[in-house]
Order: C-alpha cells, then structure tokens, then sequence
C-alpha cells in the first residue's frame, strides 16, 4: 500500500495546508485507495493526540467552506499515522520505513530547507528513497544559485529527477491551469500573443499581510528570492512559452526552460532603470495602523519588501514587449493578476481621431481575491449622439458566465491539486532542476546588480502600493500600472 509521509508534520505549512488539503480530497473521494498519511516530526506525541490536533485544524477549515462531513473526516483519520522521528538520523528513520512497508512512498519535506540535504541523506539510507519513491520539496530551495546546487546535489544523489517535485504553490492555482486552456485551448488569442498585438504585460502580486514574526527567514530572502525567483517567473512563463506539442511534463518544462534562457540579465548600468526596490515603514492598512518592517524586526535592515522588475525576453515573440513586475507586502490591497495589454488602434475614426476615445484591449486574469479572466473590448454607447461615442465593457470569460443558477464550485487549495498530482507522479505542474537553476541564474544576476548604496531599498508606506519610483517604471515609457478599478 502506498504512503504520504508529511515530515514538518505539525509544523504551520502540514496544518493550514497539506492536511487541510488531504481532507478536501478524501471528501470528493480522490484519495488513492490505500493510501496512509503519516506525520512525521520531532515532537513526542502519540497517535491520537496527533489525529486530535489534525481534526481540529481540518475541521475549522472545512466547516468555513461547507465542506464538513464527519464520514469524511473518518476515513481521512483512518488513514492518519504519527511518529516522532529526528529525520536527518537514518537510524531514527527505520521504524519509519517500517511503517510504510513496501509500497511506493511519496515524502513532503515541509520542513526548513536548510535539513534538506541531511533528510534526503537519511532517507536514502533508512530505504525511502527506492525507485518507487518521490520526494516533494517545498520553496525556497536555496537562496541562490550555488547554495540551489548544494542542495539539490544532494537530493539528486537519493532520488532521479522524475522523483522530484519541487513545488511552486501558485502552478497549483485554479486560474494559472486556465491560462494553458485560455492560450492553448482556443484559436483567438494565439495569433495575437505577440509582439504584433500586445504593448506590454503586467504581473501583480499584491499582499496587504506584512512580513511579522516570519522575518527570520524574510530578512534573508526579501522579494526578490521569495516572490520573483518563482512564483512570479512561472506566471511569466506560462504567459510567455511557446505552445508546447502536449501537455507531457517535459514538453511544458522544455519551454519554460526556453523562456527563462531568453530572459535579457540585468547589468549593474540597467539595474537602477529596470528594477525598484522598496521597503515599508509605518502606514495604514485595510484602515488599521501598522508599524515598519524594520521596528517589526527590532533593527534596520536593507532587505526589499517589495520589488518592481522590468524583465525582457530577447526572442522573436517578445522583442520589444517589457514584462512588468512588482510584488510587494503590506500593499493597499490582496490583488494577484496578470494584465496582457494591447496595443491601441492604428488609427482611430472616432471622435474626429481623439486616440483617447478608443482604449486598446486589455485582458486580465485575476488570481485573487476572484479568479476571473475578463477582456475589455470597446463598444458603442447606446443612443442617438450624433458622434458615435464608444465605452469600455468588461467581458468575463470565466466559466460562472456559461451557468448562472450553478454555486460556483469550492475554491480548492493550490496544494490540492499539486498533492494529487505528486501521489500520481505526474510533474507538470512542478519545476525541474533546469528551470530552477535558470531562474536563479537571473535572479542572481539582479541581486548582484544592485550592489551599492544607489540600490538601498526607497521606502514606501504601509498601505500604497510601493515607491513612487515604481510608477515611474512605467510612466517612462508612456504606460500604467492596472488600477484594477476597470
Ligand atoms: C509564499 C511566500 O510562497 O507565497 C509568502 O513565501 C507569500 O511570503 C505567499 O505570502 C503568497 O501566496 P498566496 O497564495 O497567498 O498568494
């Protein structure tokens, strides 16, 4: 029988997430029959305290999403197993590998990553790393390129690269998939995707959180290496690669390889007129006061709480359309989306030629707080002006439009889908060695850029969205930010 071995398994990311997750799909019956979900970690507790502490954190979770069923919960606790293990020990490791018996075993490492290449070691060692076997590895895996290597020297000596699953949460969510259909699954917007129709596009992650008790490890990483390096590459991947020949792991891999090799390095010269780099202090969010990052900290810091990048992407398709960037903590709003912005009309024969009067196209795919696609397309305003007078309108192309009367179903976690996909061994949605070692290839190119006081993080307040320099990233060259008022 096959096992899910959850190292970390009491930690933060096992209980708001992957078990969380495990219980949704035991609820809609997804579940591999069979499968045993063991915790593993260093503190002492038996089985059922173990359960107990699981239930109450499922059950919360479930109950907020009306998806509470003490049947389910039943089965998902027969599954359930615990033991307290020191997993960088092969020795602590065997009864472990004793409770998973033959069968494939499938190990989440959500644990620090600085045990990475200690556990894979021990696991190795202990027999949990056989040719059935699969690892997960949760980000950040490294903080650069070398110390990437170090680490994943190590895995690769325990397991070959289709048992690995690096994982980046945001391939799991819902809308990113749908970018694949929307690009991939219809005719309309191939022909467009390109340097002949589109002007420029925009990446935004917004987050109205602050980095809190969490900057131990912030303070190291900063934007760069916790937002840019992956979630915000593989969304300018999947928006940029070209369509690959199926949907075979490798096949969607080998382009995104493509891209990120494509992507033009940032120069020390370039750095201070493509990247911005930013930090908040005191301001208001969501109408509550909140204090800096470096009072958060109890000290200064120069690490970036937010980041604008311009990225280009030197190959035929992209030549002359900037990618736009910018993530950022403590922002006025959650606000996740990727903009692909249009060019504007050649020519406008509205309005006497006013181009005002006709806005280009803009298509956007929300990721949060909804998922939605929607494309603005100009119309005519209703009426009998005697100068056509046109509008924007927003046309929704998500699937709540084709079945109103519907509830629109669960919004899933991300690892849902990701957690299902591992125990199936189909890496799709997962990064490859190459991939990761391309993306922080650039990123450290940019890192290495910003050497010198001239890249001090500018500061922002709490509650705007980021240096005033980061507007003039685009208003440069004539552009905007989405206001996401459209
Ligand atoms: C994590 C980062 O990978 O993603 C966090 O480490 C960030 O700093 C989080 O808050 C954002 O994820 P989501 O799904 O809420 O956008």
């Amino acid at each position: 029988m096959a096992a899910l071995v959850l190292f970390g398994g009491g930690g933060d990311l096992a209980m708001r997430m992957l078990l969380p997750s495990l219980y949704f799909l035991e609820h809609d019956g997804l579940l591999p029959d069979g499968l045993k979900v063991i915790g593993a970690a260093r503190s002492d507790e038996t089985r059922e305290e173990y359960v107990a502490k699981v239930r109450q954190s499922v059950e919360a979770k479930a109950k907020a999403d009306e998806a509470w069923s003490t049947a389910s919960w039943d089965r998902m606790a027969a599954r359930l197993d615990y033991l307290a293990v020191d997993a960088t020990s092969a020795e602590s490791l065997k009864p472990l590998k004793d409770k998973v018996g033959d069968g494939a075993c499938t190990s989440f490492l959500a644990v620090s990553p600085s045990l990475y290449a200690r556990i894979v070691t021990a696991m190795r060692a202990a027999g949990l790393a056989e040719a059935d076997d699969r690892v997960v590895l949760e980000k950040p895996v490294g903080r650069d390129l070398e110390t990437f290597r170090e680490i994943d020297d190590a895995v690769a000596d325990a397991f070959s690269e289709p048992q690995v699953f690096r994982i980046d949460h945001y391939l799991g969510k819902e809308t990113v998939q749908n970018l694949i259909a929307l690009r991939f699954g219809n005719t309309i917007f191939e022909p467009l995707w390109n340097n002949l129709s589109i002007d420029h596009v925009q990446i935004t992650v917004g987050e109205t959180v602050g980095v809190g008790d969490r900057w131990p490890y912030y303070d190291e990483y900063g934007a760069l290496r916790d937002m840019l390096q992956n979630h915000m590459l593989q969304l300018l991947c999947l928006v940029a690669m070209e369509p690959p020949s199926d949907l075979d792991p490798d096949s969607v891999r080998n382009e995104k390889v493509k891209v990120l090799r494509s992507l033009r390095p940032v120069t020390h010269e370039e750095a201070g007129r493509v990247t911005v780099r930013g930090q908040y202090v005191a301001g208001t969010v969501e109408g509550k006061s909140v204090a800096g990052y470096d009072e958060e900290r109890g000290e200064d810091s120069d690490t970036e709480t937010f980041i604008a990048v311009r990225a280009d992407i030197d190959n035929w398709r992209w030549a002359g359309v900037p990618f736009f960037m910018r993530t950022g903590k403590r922002l006025p709003e959650k606000r996740t989306e990727i903009v692909i912005q249009f060019k504007p009309v050649p020519h406008s024969i509205f309005h006497g030629g006013d181009p005002g009067a006709v806005q280009a196209n803009r298509l956007v795919i929300a990721l949060q707080p909804e998922e939605d696609i929607s494309l603005s397309v100009m119309n005519k305003r209703p009426g009998l002006d005697q100068r056509m007078r046109l509008q924007p309108i927003q046309m929704s192309l998500s699937w709540g439009q084709n079945d109103k009367s519907a509830s629109p179903p669960r919004r899933r976690i991300a690892y849902e889908r990701l957690l299902l996909d591992a125990l199936h061994g189909d890496s799709t949605l997962f990064v490859r060695r190459d991939e990761a070692e391309q993306a922080w290839k650039w990123v450290d190119e940019v890192s290495e850029a910003w050497r010198g006081a001239a890249f001090k993080p500018h500061d922002y307040a709490a509650g705007t969205w980021g240096p005033p320099e980061a507007d003039y990233l685009l208003s440069r060259t004539g552009r905007a930010w989405n206001s996401g008022d459209a």
